[in-house]
């Protein structure tokens, strides 16, 4: 199928970026402000990237409200790259080279497998036992072992289409959170967090880059084996210069920034977000034929996930929305069914096409 114009892209990512974003850097790929080459053609170490680098940084700071007390350090590497890079810097923070999971989905056992190379693992909450359909009951903070170096969840998890609402009080031990599919989607609490990262490709920008915000004390605890490029002690102490980093990327999320703090900032767009989310809710609430996956104190509103009564259903759902214009809603091959995320980029428009296709289907199909 042939589009003439852009889609509205459901994709979970690698997912939609803001249109006046990439309209701005195809303007400018080849001439960069009148440099007369590209941004992604000059050093790294070339004042006018710095200067790109340094407002990316200042934005974030300004957009979450990040202390002073964090650093923000920009890591080559997507999400799971972090699923090393948090063990090798922070599992040391305590002899007994513990971390502690909450099992939410298939991200927060990788992150849990991988953390494993490092030392010892431990499930302190799952929701397993009923396919991830909600976010785990954590213990209280008095019963987590005090001897563990960090406790991981994954904030929003993209294929269960769940989110945690509240975080955990995980007392003395720092909470890490991968928020790769929600960061900057509402406001949080960054000083709840010992380190919060995520993975560029939902909404920030480009794929295989990430951004880390971590609390100062908790640096330079590494594993002596940590490799140079993972070392968020080196990378922030050298304000991620250490290597050349992905300027492209950097480039992007700048203007994603802009473009975010244009729309009124995080407090404005979790409106938006949450009246995208609620509308498609209010679907699944008010039918029979569709049924959502995630219980609803439990939803996510980055990533909807709901079902219908048969494999074939699903497919001809597809292959209907694709015609009209409507990308990317097969679910993760893990549960199948449907999944729309509907991340930072993705307009109201969008939701409410997606609602009146839904609302259309059942009335044919229901
Ligand atoms: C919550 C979460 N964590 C980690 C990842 C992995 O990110 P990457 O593919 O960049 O390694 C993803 C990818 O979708 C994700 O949704």
């Amino acid at each position: 199928m042939q589009f003439r114009q852009r889609v509205y892209n459901f994709s979970p990512g690698p997912a939609m970026l803001p249109l006046p974003v990439m309209k701005q850097v195809q303007e400018e790929l080849l001439n960069w402000r009148g440099m007369g080459a590209s941004i992604i053609e000059i050093s790294h170490r070339s004042k006018e990237f710095e200067a790109v680098l340094d407002e990316t940084e200042a934005l974030l700071r300004e957009l979450m409200r990040i202390p002073n007390n964090y650093k923000v350090v920009f890591v080559s590497g997507g999400g799971q790259m972090q699923f090393s890079v948090v063990p090798l810097n922070l599992i040391a923070l305590k002899p007994a080279r513990k971390a502690l999971f909450a099992q939410s989905g298939n991200f927060s056992q990788r992150a849990r497998d991988e953390a494993k190379k490092y030392g010892t693992v431990l499930d302190v909450a799952s929701s397993e036992d009923t396919r991830f359909d909600r976010i785990p009951q954590v213990p209280p903070a008095a019963e987590l072992p005090r001897d563990a170096s960090f406790f991981l969840i994954t904030t929003n998890n993209t294929i269960m289409g769940t989110q945690w609402h509240t975080f955990p009080d995980t007392g003395e031990i720092p909470l890490v959170g991968d928020a790769t599919s929600e960061l900057l989607s509402r406001e949080i609490d960054v000083t709840k967090f010992g380190l919060v990262f995520a993975g560029a490709q939902k909404n920030l920008g480009p794929a295989g880059f990430s951004v880390d915000i971590v609390r100062e004390d908790l640096l330079g605890k590494q594993l002596p084996d940590t490799p140079k490029l993972l070392n968020l002690a080196q990378l922030a102490s050298e304000r991620s210069l250490t290597s050349t980093p992905n300027t492209f990327a950097i480039y992007v999320v700048n203007l994603v920034l802009h473009w975010l703090k244009e729309q009124g900032g995080v407090k404005a767009i979790q409106k938006v977000n949450e009246q995208k989310a609620a509308l498609i809710y209010a679907v699944l609430d008010a039918s029979k034929f569709y049924k959502g996956y995630a219980l609803k104190e439990s939803r996510s509103n980055m990533n909807v996930t709901f079902n219908l009564p048969t494999p074939a259903l699903v497919e001809t759902f597809c292959a209907d929305a694709l015609k009209a214009g409507l990308y990317a809603l097969k679910g993760h091959r893990y549960k199948g069914g449907i999944r729309a995320s509907i991340y930072n980029a993705m307009p109201l428009e969008g939701a409410q096409a997606l609602v009146q296709f839904m609302k259309e289907f059942e009335r044919t199909h229901g």
